[in-house]
């Protein structure tokens, strides 16, 4: 078993840390905040992420897993060390590496000889090559290991994960390499192992393919319901191809979160610093800006002018099974909402604080009473499940957007609802 240390606290290193020690090795994770060590050796976990609370827990009654303030610990006596710092958008949409950066100046003196640095922040094409020199350290190994962890399953995925890919760097990459995937030994996992310029680029490719998936179904829902077909119908019909599949196939408000944003905007900026033009990367990213546009032009179209009219939103955070509300499309809508003058209620079952102009309620029932519209931002189940004619009777006028396909149309029609959905012609 290795002796870990893995650099940051965030969703991707905590969950870093308590996976490597679930799967038996001797975990060091640090961060920078001295609240959130203190709280998470208590294992407490602040964010919402099914089954971490329980693996910290594990992890530190099993004293495999430590939290420590500062560095110093995580970098020196141990044989990897995670980098898992944030990697912001900065000036002019390349990844900001500042914090890459800081960690790799203080590893130089203290890692010990024989310690492999794993990049697994995302990072941009190169980054782990340049690292390396700016590291120069030949006793030390320097690979990028990226990972691929979904909000709300990242425990799932990090234990059994579709692939692992590790790309090494600079001439003692290679055996630091197959020694990285040494330890996801356990998981089952197929590995790639690669350069890591290649590596680096996996996650992007993948993140930025998704993206464009979902630019390009949440165009066709558009055409969809222009010449009155049916966008659930389509996408069944293409997911049968398996050259296509079934994921990523459902149009929404526009994809959010802490990854795609961040990442297609980093992945173009690299194109164009290697002098590539990639047209395609550019309209995925110009399809989403104008996603939220469209569904307030949904909304202006069934329930009139907006000013001064009492909108319900049900879903807040950028996807169902998270609290995330970073670059959430529903917050995006709602801005542009307020800014016609509308009075914005929301509920969401993870949220429990006001959020912008919109005013947090406790529950669905309350953000449809006297609403002149509801409106589905965020695909939580529940929301599927809501006794609509009690709903019908609450809201000043029965209209309702839904942005996620999700509501079951004849429910909602039958409760006497007039509603729009992306990508089909309006029910009743
Ligand atoms: C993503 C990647 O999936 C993960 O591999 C990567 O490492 C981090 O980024 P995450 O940000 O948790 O994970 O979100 P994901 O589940 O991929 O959803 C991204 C966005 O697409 C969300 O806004 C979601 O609502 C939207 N989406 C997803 C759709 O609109 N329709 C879909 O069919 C699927």
């Amino acid at each position: 078993m290795a002796r870990i240390g893995v650099v940051g606290a965030g969703y991707v290193g905590l969950t870093t840390a308590a996976c490597f020690a679930r799967l038996g090795h001797e975990v060091v994770c640090a961060d920078v905040e001295p609240a959130k060590v203190a709280a998470l050796s208590r294992a407490e976990v602040g964010a919402h992420e099914p089954g971490l609370p329980e693996l910290v827990g594990e992890g530190v009654r099993g004293k495999r897993l430590r939290f420590v303030l500062g560095n110093d610990e995580a970098l020196s006596g141990v044989d990897f060390v995670f980098v898992c710092v944030p990697t912001p958008t900065g000036a002019d949409g390349a990844a900001d590496l500042v914090a890459v950066h800081a960690v790799l100046r203080e590893a130089r003196d203290a890692v010990r000889p024989g310690c492999v640095v794993v990049l697994k922040s995302t990072v941009p094409p190169g980054t782990a090559e340049r690292v390396a020199g700016v590291l120069g350290r030949e006793d030390v190994g320097v690979v990028s290991n990226p990972e691929f962890l979904r909000e709300g399953h990242a425990v799932d995925d990090f234990l059994r994960p579709q692939r692992v890919v590790v790309g090494a760097a600079g001439p003692s990459g290679e055996e630091a390499a197959r020694r990285v995937v040494g330890l996801y030994e356990g998981t089952g996992a197929p590995a790639v192992i690669t350069g890591s310029t290649s590596a680096e680029l996996v996650k992007y490719a993948s993140n930025c393919f998704l993206a464009m998936k979902l630019s390009y179904v949440n165009s066709l829902a558009e055409l969809c319901e222009r010449v009155g077909a049916d966008i659930s119908d389509v996408t069944e019909g293409m997911s049968l191809d398996d050259r296509i599949g079934a994921a990523f196939l459902e149009p929404g408000p526009g994809w959010g979160g802490s990854c795609f944003p961040k990442d297609t905007r980093a992945l173009l900026s690299a194109a164009e610093d290697a002098r590539v033009d990639f047209p395609l990367l550019r309209a995925t990213i110009g399809t989403n800006g104008h996603q939220a546009r469209r569904v307030v032009d949904l909304v202006r179209s069934a329930v009139g002018p907006l000013r001064g009219a009492r909108l319900g939103l049900l879903g807040l955070t950028f996807k169902a099974g998270t609290d995330d509300l970073r670059d959430s499309p529903a917050l995006a809508v709602a801005a542009l909402l307020a800014e016609e003058g509308a009075r914005l209620v929301g509920y969401d079952p993870c949220v429990g604080r006001d959020c912008g102009p919109v005013r947090v309620l406790a529950s669905a029932e309350e953000v449809a009473r006297d609403a002149d519209g509801l409106l589905v931002l965020t695909e939580w189940p529940e929301f599927a499940e809501l006794d609509w004619p009690a709903l019908a009777g609450a809201v000043r006028r029965r209209v309702i957007v839904d942005t996620r396909t999700l509501l079951p149309v004849d429910k909602v029609v039958e409760a006497g609802f007039h509603l729009v959905t992306l990508g089909r012609r309006a029910a009743a």
